[in-house]
């Protein structure tokens, strides 16, 4: 057990953290008290270069005025109100045509939350709706990947394939199969016993939390023909691959494969605020509205929450001129280039990347490198044997060259030893 902090200190044992040891004291963790760009400031004055942009999320930096400034008018108009029947407001409609306008879908429709986790839920519910309308009952299996992470709510634990996620909680979702990552012909036995039942794969373009994997060539090509042949909806869960993060707005459109339905939420915003939400196609958008009596009976307190939607309108709005879409592709060439020296000096087993998502192998357990690395003033995150970075998208090459120069240190200290 951990020591217990008293009452009326600074610090207090109240927080659960996540993702932590619950027996971890509230005084070991790191005490992030500001940020600017790329760097975070803790309470003990040390500075960091945020490797990792939170938690893959804030693609244009700390403390950008234009953001915090769009925030605060906001909040000078209209704080909060909800947007179930009979209400709306102006900022939410504006977040979803601009988030619309930027995806594969610019005909399409929008529907807002405030985490990944809610996005992922909604899009199972709703190819899961889809089918039930169509007549088809019997449509209810989820197809999940190996390794892919969908959020933390009962329906993204179910369908996440990293396991140790997915144990301990009782029964989760029934009617959920999982699939190798890497491997279209086991997607393709899988369709082909199963095809009729099966409502939607889900499925990160570039699985993040997993380990930064890259889809083998011609895998989501697969996935899109099979669901394709078979009647299934494909769900690309964009959370952290959407908005530049690879290069281009959205990972489908880096890999040219257009799915039904894209998760996105964390960059939407670079994280100010939470939002997250589901981009559904024309055809699915013009399915929905055709009913004229059908109502859809999901929506969350904060969908359309307007200070969240002024934040992620001005946050595109950001992305757009600061031309750190592009900026995406300029930091992929400096950090394969960091990367293939490190290869070449024999530090790393292989990397993996694209744009502003990047892992490295290092043959051993990542977290004392991990450790090591934030010691020395850079976050980046422990996989596995894997060390993963995400900057933001406004990471300059000196801050760059930071990260790969530190990894080196470290990397030597620890064959050194
Ligand atoms: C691909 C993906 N989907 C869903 C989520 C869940 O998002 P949140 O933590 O905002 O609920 C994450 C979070 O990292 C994610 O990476």
């Amino acid at each position: 057990m951990g020591e217990r902090v008293p009452k009326g200190t600074h610090v207090t044992d109240a927080l659960i953290h996540a993702f932590s040891l619950s027996s971890k004291s509230e005084a070991d963790f790191i005490n992030i008290v500001s940020a600017k760009d790329c760097t975070l400031v803790d309470d003990k004055g040390k500075q960091y270069l945020d490797g990792m942009a939170s938690l893959w999320l804030c693609q244009i930096g700390h403390g950008n005025a234009k953001v915090v400034n769009a925030i605060k008018h906001q909040l000078d108009q209209l704080q909060t109100y909800n947007t179930f029947d009979p209400f709306t407001n102006e900022p939410a409609v504006q977040a979803a045509e601009a988030i619309r306008r930027v995806s594969p879908h610019p005909e399409g429709k929008v529907f807002l939350g405030c985490s990944g986790s809610e996005a992922v839920d909604t899009a199972l519910k709703l190819a899961r709706m889809f089918h039930q309308r169509r007549g088809d009952a019997d449509r209810q299996i989820i197809v999940r990947r190996t390794s892919g992470y969908h959020g933390v709510n009962v329906g993204g634990t179910s369908v996440q394939g990293i396991e140790s996620n997915r144990v301990g909680w009782g029964d989760l979702l029934p009617h959920v199969i999982e699939i190798p990552n890497d491997d279209i012909e086991e997607a393709a036995s899988l369709f082909a016993q199963h095809g009729s039942r099966i409502a939607a794969v889900i499925c990160e373009p570039v699985q993040g939390a997993g380990g930064v994997i890259m889809p083998p060539d011609g895998y989501l090509e697969g996935l899109r023909r099979l669901c394709d042949q078979h009647g299934a909806l494909l769900i690309f869960d964009e959370v952290i691959c959407g908005f530049g993060r690879t290069g281009q707005w959205f990972a489908s459109q880096t890999f040219g494969v257009t799915p039904d339905m894209l998760t996105f939420a964390k960059g939407v915003t670079s994280g100010y605020l939470p939002l997250s939400g589901v981009i559904i196609s024309q055809a699915l958008a013009d399915e929905l509205v055709s009913d004229e009596t059908a109502k859809l009976m999901h929506g969350y307190t904060y969908s359309g929450h307007p200070t969240a939607a002024a934040a992620a309108v001005a946050n595109i709005q950001v992305i757009e001129d600061e031309g750190l879409v592009n900026a995406a592709q300029r930091i992929g060439q400096r950090m394969s280039e960091g990367f293939t020296a490190l290869l070449g000096d024999g530090m790393i087993q292989s990397f993996r990347g694209i744009g502003g998502i990047w892992a490295c192998e290092i043959g051993g357990d990542a977290i004392p490198a991990r450790d090591a690395m934030i010691n020395s003033g850079v976050v980046c995150r422990g996989i596995g044997e894997a060390i993963a970075f995400c900057p933001p998208l406004i990471i300059t090459d000196d801050e760059i060259g930071t990260i790969f120069d530190t990894l080196s240190d470290v990397l030597k200290q620890r064959s050194d030893t």
